[in-house]
């Protein structure tokens, strides 16, 4: 089994799409270990984004993380971090493939529903940054 980071963006939740979100997480077997719903600082987006820091969208995408409540979750099933991945679809709905939660939910690239872990290391630091040890059960 492994774990992973995901996240019902402010736009999500701001359109009511996350009882259906967490409707299509449960209906391909993730176990959900961890649940809350935040309201980011523009601090705390900027640190957990801080991978994008040189990026020309990260003053975009830190005011978006920071401009409304989201969901943050610990996903658990075999290749969670795939499995979530192909779940999502592609980061732009776009050129997301049918069936997927950012095609169906999704509105633009920056306004695109949900985000989730791209390997083991950045679902560590991404769970750690979240929720602290004794809420992952
Ligand atoms: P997410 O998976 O949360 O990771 C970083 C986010 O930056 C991404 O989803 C998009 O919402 C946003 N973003 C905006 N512009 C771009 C871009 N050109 N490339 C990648 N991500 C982008």
């Amino acid at each position: 089994m492994q774990r992973t980071f995901a996240i019902i963006k402010p736009d999500a939740v701001q359109k009511q799409y996350a009882g259906r979100i967490l409707a299509r997480i449960e209906a391909v077997g993730f176990t959900v270990r961890a649940l809350r719903m935040i309201h980011m600082s523009k601090a705390e987006a900027e640190g957990f984004y801080h991978v994008h820091r040189e990026r020309p969208f990260f003053g975009g995408l830190t005011d978006f993380m920071s401009s409304g409540p989201c969901i943050v979750l610990c996903l658990e099933a075999a290749d969670a971090i795939k499995k979530w991945r192909d779940l999502m679809g592609a980061t732009d709905p776009a050129k997301a493939a049918d069936g997927t939660l950012r095609k169906e939910f999704g509105a633009s690239i920056d306004n695109n529903a949900t985000h989730g872990s791209d390997a083991p290391e950045t679902a560590a630091f991404e769970l750690g940054y979240f929720f602290r040890g004794m809420e992952l059960r």
